[in-house]
């Protein structure tokens, strides 16, 4: 039997169990995989426990994926690049750390429409991005390329430890200046928890955009954001959180079992009928 699971804090809300135990199913594999409720001082104990029991490895949730990094014996270049790691594989008693987040994030800016305005109109040269957490560097990895990346987070030092990690196409910013650096942006992603259920709203003037802009929003309970709502009403592309949520599954799931999930398209579907 495969075990694995997300270890976060907190993590009840989290949709991973639904995703990976509907693969389980559908491949015809007997696996387990579940949430592990784990506070940061014990993230290490925890981690090492699970190994010893067996488990096949943990995906990693707010707010453990720095330490996560930290603790791998091998890291692979990404989670090097970005300090931050999502997913950890246990291998003869070694920890290997990756991050399949980016590979997420790629796959929810694929929104078809997007796509072909890309084409037909312009490439994008400046996105912003909104938080300077544990989700935010995989995605700016993801942008780099762009001529111009603004990153801005309510604690300034973190953007520009993050920036710090790139080169200087990579930008710092107040997060009280982010309202003029949306102005002439073609991306907007936000990786802060704002806007979720629970959190306070974010707050952030999307009419600067460029027209044909995509806004991105990581958070997915509610999946429909004010930030996507909002952003439809003006006329620009969108992509939701649950789109980066099962497409970072998908090589997690291959590392656990050696198998491609089937048809991550249709979990997508049963969530998003769901919230
Ligand atoms: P994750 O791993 O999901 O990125 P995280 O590392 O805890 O989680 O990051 C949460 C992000 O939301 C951070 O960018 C955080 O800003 P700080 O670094 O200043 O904490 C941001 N965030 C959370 N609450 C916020 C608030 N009330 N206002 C602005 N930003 C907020």
């Amino acid at each position: 039997v495969i075990r694995a699971g997300v270890i976060g804090d907190p993590v009840a809300q989290s949709l991973s169990p639904r995703i990976y135990n509907h693969w389980f199913d559908a491949v015809g594999m007997a696996g387990r995989y579940e949430a592990v409720h784990c506070e940061a001082d014990r993230f290490e104990e925890t981690v090492r426990r699970l190994m010893a029991e067996g488990w096949q490895g943990l995906n990693v949730t707010i707010p453990h994926k720095t330490r996560a990094a930290d603790l791998a014996d091998y890291r692979n270049p990404e989670v090097e690049q970005i300090g931050a790691a999502n997913l950890l594989l246990f291998r003869d008693g070694k920890i290997i750390a990756d991050n399949t987040d980016r590979r997420g994030f790629a796959r929810s800016r694929l929104n078809p429409q997007y796509v072909h305005y890309q084409a037909t109109q312009g490439r994008a040269r400046k996105a912003v991005v909104l938080g300077a957490g544990g989700a935010a560097g995989p995605i700016v990895l993801d942008l780099w390329g762009l001529p111009e990346i603004v990153v801005t987070n309510r604690t300034f030092q973190k953007a520009e430890r993050l920036a710090d990690r790139f080169d200087e196409h990579v930008r710092s910013v107040r997060w009280e200046d982010r309202n003029l650096e949306v102005q002439g942006a073609d991306i907007l992603v936000n990786t802060t928890s704002l806007g979720m259920k629970g959190q306070p709203p974010l707050e952030v003037d999307l009419s600067g955009l460029n027209p044909g802009a995509l806004v991105v929003d990581i958070v997915y309970a509610p999946l429909r954001t004010q930030l996507l709502q909002e952003a439809e009403k003006l006329g620009f592309f969108t992509a939701n959180g649950l789109t980066m949520l099962v497409y970072q599954a998908v090589p997690s799931f291959k590392a656990y079992t050696g198998l491609r999930p089937p048809s991550p398209e249709k979990i997508l579907q049963i969530l998003t009928r769901e919230l």
